[in-house]
Protein backbone atom coordinates (compact mmCIF):
# COMPACT_ATOMS: atom_id res chain seq x y z
CA UNK A 1 0.00 0.00 0.00
CA UNK A 2 2.67 2.62 1.21
CA UNK A 3 4.80 1.67 -1.56
CA UNK A 4 1.84 1.82 -4.09
CA UNK A 5 1.28 5.60 -2.40
CA UNK A 6 5.43 6.27 -2.98
CA UNK A 7 5.22 4.86 -6.81
CA UNK A 8 2.46 7.21 -7.58
CA UNK A 9 3.87 10.03 -6.22
CA UNK A 10 7.16 9.31 -8.17
CA UNK A 11 5.48 9.17 -11.55
CA UNK A 12 3.45 11.72 -10.81
CA UNK A 13 6.25 14.12 -9.61
CA UNK A 14 8.53 13.00 -12.92
CA UNK A 15 6.13 14.36 -14.86
CA UNK A 16 5.99 17.73 -13.01
CA UNK A 17 3.18 19.89 -14.19
CA UNK A 18 1.69 18.09 -17.19
CA UNK A 19 -0.90 15.35 -16.67
CA UNK A 20 -1.01 11.69 -16.01
CA UNK A 21 -3.72 9.18 -17.66
CA UNK A 22 -5.95 7.30 -14.79
CA UNK A 23 -5.09 4.40 -17.58
CA UNK A 24 -1.11 5.07 -17.18
CA UNK A 25 -1.31 5.12 -14.03
CA UNK A 26 -3.26 2.03 -13.15
CA UNK A 27 -0.99 -0.40 -15.54
CA UNK A 28 2.40 0.64 -14.46
CA UNK A 29 1.25 0.34 -10.77
CA UNK A 30 -1.60 -3.15 -11.75
CA UNK A 31 -3.80 -2.18 -9.60
CA UNK A 32 -7.78 -1.17 -10.94
CA UNK A 33 -8.20 2.85 -11.83
CA UNK A 34 -10.63 3.09 -8.63
CA UNK A 35 -8.36 2.16 -6.60
CA UNK A 36 -6.21 4.92 -8.09
CA UNK A 37 -8.57 6.92 -7.07
CA UNK A 38 -8.76 6.01 -3.73
CA UNK A 39 -4.70 6.47 -3.24
CA UNK A 40 -5.33 10.11 -5.02
CA UNK A 41 -7.54 11.10 -1.75
CA UNK A 42 -5.20 9.48 0.76
CA UNK A 43 -2.80 11.55 -0.79
CA UNK A 44 -5.10 14.59 -0.21
CA UNK A 45 -5.37 13.57 3.16
CA UNK A 46 -1.68 13.92 3.60
CA UNK A 47 -1.70 17.61 2.01
CA UNK A 48 -1.02 17.14 -1.03
CA UNK A 49 -3.33 18.79 -3.79
CA UNK A 50 -4.22 16.86 -6.69
CA UNK A 51 -5.77 18.06 -9.53
CA UNK A 52 -8.22 15.15 -11.35
CA UNK A 53 -9.66 16.05 -14.66
CA UNK A 54 -11.90 13.52 -16.81
CA UNK A 55 -9.77 12.31 -19.91
CA UNK A 56 -6.74 13.92 -19.18
CA UNK A 57 -6.22 12.36 -16.22
CA UNK A 58 -4.35 13.35 -12.48
CA UNK A 59 -1.54 16.59 -11.72
CA UNK A 60 0.11 17.21 -8.50
CA UNK A 61 -0.84 20.59 -7.97
CA UNK A 62 0.63 21.45 -4.09
CA UNK A 63 3.15 19.03 -2.13
CA UNK A 64 2.72 18.89 1.39
CA UNK A 65 5.57 20.97 4.07
CA UNK A 66 7.37 18.12 4.89
CA UNK A 67 10.34 17.33 3.98
CA UNK A 68 11.04 14.39 2.00
CA UNK A 69 13.02 12.89 -1.26
CA UNK A 70 9.75 13.87 -3.46
CA UNK A 71 8.86 16.99 -2.31
CA UNK A 72 11.96 18.41 -2.01
CA UNK A 73 12.42 17.47 -5.75
CA UNK A 74 8.72 19.44 -6.46
CA UNK A 75 10.25 22.81 -7.68
CA UNK A 76 14.17 21.92 -7.06
CA UNK A 77 15.63 25.12 -9.53
CA UNK A 78 18.90 23.02 -9.77
CA UNK A 79 20.48 21.33 -12.46
CA UNK A 80 22.29 18.64 -10.86
CA UNK A 81 22.72 19.51 -7.07
CA UNK A 82 20.30 17.07 -5.27
CA UNK A 83 18.92 15.52 -7.98
CA UNK A 84 19.71 12.53 -5.80
CA UNK A 85 18.59 13.45 -2.23
CA UNK A 86 18.46 10.65 0.43
CA UNK A 87 15.96 11.48 3.61
CA UNK A 88 16.12 9.61 6.46
CA UNK A 89 13.16 10.86 9.56
CA UNK A 90 15.97 10.23 12.15
CA UNK A 91 19.76 9.50 11.71
CA UNK A 92 22.70 9.29 14.24
CA UNK A 93 24.46 12.09 11.37
CA UNK A 94 23.77 12.99 8.33
CA UNK A 95 27.38 13.21 7.51
CA UNK A 96 28.59 9.09 8.14
CA UNK A 97 25.35 8.32 5.56
CA UNK A 98 26.89 11.27 3.03
CA UNK A 99 30.62 9.45 3.23
CA UNK A 100 29.00 6.04 2.93
CA UNK A 101 27.01 7.31 0.43
CA UNK A 102 30.32 8.82 -1.39
CA UNK A 103 32.98 5.53 -1.16
CA UNK A 104 29.81 3.42 -2.91
CA UNK A 105 30.35 5.77 -5.91
CA UNK A 106 27.63 8.29 -5.71
CA UNK A 107 27.09 11.34 -8.13
CA UNK A 108 28.14 14.93 -7.40
CA UNK A 109 25.86 16.81 -5.92
CA UNK A 110 24.31 13.82 -3.76
CA UNK A 111 22.26 15.48 -0.50
CA UNK A 112 21.47 13.89 2.26
CA UNK A 113 19.22 14.78 4.76
CA UNK A 114 17.59 13.79 8.10
CA UNK A 115 14.47 15.51 10.35
CA UNK A 116 16.63 14.71 13.40
CA UNK A 117 19.92 13.53 14.08
CA UNK A 118 20.80 11.67 17.34
CA UNK A 119 24.47 12.15 17.11
CA UNK A 120 24.88 15.12 15.17
CA UNK A 121 28.85 16.55 14.80
CA UNK A 122 29.70 19.85 14.79
CA UNK A 123 33.30 21.26 14.93
CA UNK A 124 36.30 19.75 16.80
CA UNK A 125 34.31 16.96 18.33
CA UNK A 126 31.70 18.91 19.48
CA UNK A 127 28.14 18.00 20.06
CA UNK A 128 25.76 19.73 17.34
CA UNK A 129 22.12 19.90 18.44
CA UNK A 130 19.42 18.57 16.11
CA UNK A 131 16.07 18.04 17.10
CA UNK A 132 13.35 16.64 15.11
CA UNK A 133 11.71 19.35 12.25
CA UNK A 134 13.21 22.00 13.99
CA UNK A 135 16.07 22.73 11.37
CA UNK A 136 17.96 22.06 8.22
CA UNK A 137 20.96 18.90 8.94
CA UNK A 138 21.81 18.16 5.95
CA UNK A 139 25.05 17.35 3.86
CA UNK A 140 26.36 17.79 0.43
CA UNK A 141 28.67 15.37 -1.47
CA UNK A 142 30.80 17.21 -4.05
CA UNK A 143 33.40 16.00 -6.28
CA UNK A 144 35.26 19.53 -7.06
CA UNK A 145 38.09 19.32 -9.49
CA UNK A 146 40.23 21.62 -7.37
CA UNK A 147 43.60 20.62 -5.33
CA UNK A 148 43.31 19.59 -1.98
CA UNK A 149 44.67 22.83 -0.22
CA UNK A 150 41.76 24.58 -1.64
CA UNK A 151 38.62 22.55 0.09
CA UNK A 152 38.62 24.90 2.97
CA UNK A 153 37.55 27.81 0.18
CA UNK A 154 33.87 25.40 0.18
CA UNK A 155 33.64 26.02 3.61
CA UNK A 156 33.58 29.45 2.98
CA UNK A 157 31.63 29.50 -0.14
CA UNK A 158 29.45 27.58 1.82
CA UNK A 159 29.00 30.39 4.40
CA UNK A 160 28.36 33.25 1.77
CA UNK A 161 25.41 30.86 0.53
CA UNK A 162 23.76 30.50 3.66
CA UNK A 163 24.21 34.23 4.47
CA UNK A 164 22.74 35.33 1.30
CA UNK A 165 19.56 32.99 1.76
CA UNK A 166 19.00 34.33 5.53
CA UNK A 167 19.49 37.48 4.47
CA UNK A 168 17.13 37.72 1.34
CA UNK A 169 14.53 34.81 2.06
CA UNK A 170 14.08 35.76 6.10
CA UNK A 171 15.03 39.70 5.79
CA UNK A 172 17.48 39.04 8.61
CA UNK A 173 21.15 40.60 8.79
CA UNK A 174 23.12 37.63 8.82
CA UNK A 175 27.44 37.89 9.89
CA UNK A 176 29.98 35.44 8.94
CA UNK A 177 32.07 34.69 12.25
CA UNK A 178 35.37 33.65 10.99
CA UNK A 179 35.62 30.89 9.83
CA UNK A 180 32.47 29.85 9.21
CA UNK A 181 29.64 30.17 11.93
CA UNK A 182 26.57 32.11 10.83
CA UNK A 183 24.92 34.64 13.51
CA UNK A 184 22.72 36.70 13.18
CA UNK A 185 22.39 39.48 16.07
CA UNK A 186 25.39 37.86 17.07
CA UNK A 187 23.94 34.70 18.22
CA UNK A 188 24.97 32.01 16.10
CA UNK A 189 22.21 30.51 13.66
CA UNK A 190 24.11 27.68 11.91
CA UNK A 191 27.13 26.43 11.13
CA UNK A 192 29.08 24.43 8.86
CA UNK A 193 31.35 20.84 8.67
CA UNK A 194 33.36 20.10 5.94
CA UNK A 195 35.46 16.53 5.61
CA UNK A 196 37.29 15.78 3.21
CA UNK A 197 38.58 11.98 1.16
CA UNK A 198 41.62 12.89 -0.61
CA UNK A 199 44.80 11.67 -2.16
CA UNK A 200 48.26 13.75 -1.68
CA UNK A 201 47.08 16.00 -4.92
CA UNK A 202 43.31 15.00 -5.60
CA UNK A 203 40.11 14.88 -3.78
CA UNK A 204 37.82 12.20 -4.16
CA UNK A 205 35.11 13.64 -2.55
CA UNK A 206 34.03 16.63 -0.17
CA UNK A 207 31.08 16.02 1.93
CA UNK A 208 29.81 19.64 3.74
CA UNK A 209 27.33 19.64 6.15
CA UNK A 210 25.35 22.29 7.18
CA UNK A 211 23.35 22.64 10.70
CA UNK A 212 20.77 25.52 10.48
CA UNK A 213 18.38 26.08 14.04
CA UNK A 214 15.26 27.03 12.11
CA UNK A 215 12.23 26.74 13.78
CA UNK A 216 14.03 25.99 17.51
CA UNK A 217 12.22 27.67 19.96
CA UNK A 218 14.54 29.75 23.01
CA UNK A 219 13.36 26.93 25.32
CA UNK A 220 14.59 24.45 23.06
CA UNK A 221 18.36 25.66 22.94
CA UNK A 222 20.37 23.76 25.37
CA UNK A 223 21.50 25.72 28.29
CA UNK A 224 25.07 25.44 28.19
CA UNK A 225 24.54 27.37 24.65
CA UNK A 226 21.14 29.56 25.53
CA UNK A 227 23.20 32.77 25.04
CA UNK A 228 25.26 31.66 22.27
CA UNK A 229 22.80 30.66 19.88
CA UNK A 230 19.67 31.83 18.16
CA UNK A 231 17.29 30.53 15.28
CA UNK A 232 15.64 32.03 12.42
CA UNK A 233 12.39 31.79 14.31
CA UNK A 234 13.74 33.53 17.49
CA UNK A 235 14.86 36.37 15.21
CA UNK A 236 11.75 36.64 13.36
CA UNK A 237 9.35 35.48 14.84
CA UNK A 238 8.10 33.45 12.33
CA UNK A 239 8.46 30.01 11.78
CA UNK A 240 9.72 28.92 8.05
CA UNK A 241 8.95 26.66 5.69
CA UNK A 242 12.07 23.97 5.93
CA UNK A 243 11.56 22.37 2.48
CA UNK A 244 11.31 26.06 0.64
CA UNK A 245 14.75 27.16 2.75
CA UNK A 246 16.68 23.85 1.65
CA UNK A 247 15.26 24.19 -1.90
CA UNK A 248 16.39 28.12 -1.93
CA UNK A 249 20.10 27.13 0.03
CA UNK A 250 20.58 24.26 -2.57
CA UNK A 251 19.41 26.58 -5.66
CA UNK A 252 22.23 29.59 -4.55
CA UNK A 253 24.73 26.94 -3.72
CA UNK A 254 24.93 25.62 -6.89
CA UNK A 255 24.85 29.07 -8.50
CA UNK A 256 27.87 29.79 -6.37
CA UNK A 257 29.70 26.68 -6.47
CA UNK A 258 29.83 27.12 -10.68
CA UNK A 259 30.89 30.65 -10.76
CA UNK A 260 33.69 29.18 -8.04
CA UNK A 261 34.55 26.85 -10.20
CA UNK A 262 34.76 29.43 -13.47
CA UNK A 263 35.66 32.16 -11.81
CA UNK A 264 37.95 31.20 -8.39
CA UNK A 265 38.14 32.26 -5.22
CA UNK A 266 37.86 36.65 -5.65
CA UNK A 267 34.06 36.66 -5.57
CA UNK A 268 33.83 34.40 -2.80
CA UNK A 269 36.14 36.25 -0.82
CA UNK A 270 34.03 39.59 -2.11
CA UNK A 271 30.91 38.22 -0.39
CA UNK A 272 32.74 36.95 2.71
CA UNK A 273 34.13 40.13 3.30
CA UNK A 274 30.77 41.70 2.68
CA UNK A 275 29.43 39.46 4.93
CA UNK A 276 31.82 38.98 7.47
CA UNK A 277 31.87 39.87 11.53
CA UNK A 278 33.74 42.36 13.11
CA UNK A 279 35.87 42.90 9.84
CA UNK A 280 37.45 46.50 10.29
CA UNK A 281 37.27 46.05 14.07
CA UNK A 282 39.69 45.58 17.18
CA UNK A 283 40.34 41.84 18.05
CA UNK A 284 42.28 40.39 21.06
CA UNK A 285 44.59 37.56 19.77
CA UNK A 286 46.03 34.85 21.42
CA UNK A 287 48.93 32.30 20.45
CA UNK A 288 50.64 30.20 21.91
CA UNK A 289 53.54 32.12 21.39
CA UNK A 290 52.11 35.97 21.98
CA UNK A 291 49.01 37.97 22.86
CA UNK A 292 48.26 40.91 21.16
CA UNK A 293 45.56 43.52 19.68
CA UNK A 294 45.27 43.91 15.70
CA UNK A 295 42.29 45.23 13.00
CA UNK A 296 40.77 42.29 11.64
CA UNK A 297 40.69 43.09 7.89
CA UNK A 298 39.41 40.00 6.09
CA UNK A 299 40.59 36.40 4.82
CA UNK A 300 43.10 34.96 2.78
CA UNK A 301 42.83 33.15 0.00
CA UNK A 302 43.20 29.53 2.10
CA UNK A 303 40.43 30.93 4.22
CA UNK A 304 43.29 32.47 6.42
CA UNK A 305 42.44 34.80 9.31
CA UNK A 306 44.38 38.25 7.67
CA UNK A 307 44.78 41.02 10.68
CA UNK A 308 46.69 44.16 10.23
CA UNK A 309 49.25 44.56 13.03
CA UNK A 310 49.63 48.20 14.85
CA UNK A 311 52.93 48.59 12.68
CA UNK A 312 51.14 48.34 9.75
CA UNK A 313 52.16 44.76 9.00
CA UNK A 314 49.47 42.51 7.70
CA UNK A 315 49.62 38.83 9.13
CA UNK A 316 47.93 35.54 8.36
CA UNK A 317 46.37 33.81 11.33
CA UNK A 318 45.59 30.58 11.02
CA UNK A 319 44.54 29.35 14.41
CA UNK A 320 44.27 31.25 17.64
CA UNK A 321 42.12 31.91 20.56
CA UNK A 322 40.30 35.32 19.29
CA UNK A 323 38.31 37.70 21.41
CA UNK A 324 35.22 38.69 19.58
C1 LIG B 1 29.75 23.63 13.71
O1 LIG B 1 30.30 23.14 14.70
O2 LIG B 1 29.53 24.83 13.66
C2 LIG B 1 29.37 22.77 12.54
C3 LIG B 1 28.02 22.14 12.70
C4 LIG B 1 27.63 21.27 11.53
C5 LIG B 1 26.33 20.53 11.78
C6 LIG B 1 25.85 19.80 10.57
S1 LIG B 1 24.19 19.25 10.70
C7 LIG B 1 24.37 18.31 9.25
C8 LIG B 1 25.72 17.66 9.33
N1 LIG B 1 25.65 16.46 10.11
C9 LIG B 1 26.33 16.55 11.24
O3 LIG B 1 26.40 15.66 12.10
N2 LIG B 1 26.93 17.75 11.32
C10 LIG B 1 26.63 18.57 10.17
Amino acid sequence: MESNRNKLIELLSASRDKYVSGQFLSEKLDISRSAIWKHMRELEKDGYKIEGVSRKGYRIIKFPDKVSENTLQWGLQTQWLGKKIIHREAISTTQQLAHKTAQEGTNNGTVIIADEQTEGKGRMNRHWHSSKGKGVWMSLILKPDIPPNLAPQLTLLTATVLAEVFSSYTNTNPKIKWPNDILIEDRKTAGILTEMQAEQDQIQYVVIGMGINVNTAAEEIPDDIRNKATSLRMETGENWNLKDLIQRILAAFETGYETYMTDGFPPVKQKWEHYGYKIGERLFIKTLRKEWYATFIGIGEDGALLIQNDDGGVEKIYSAEIEW
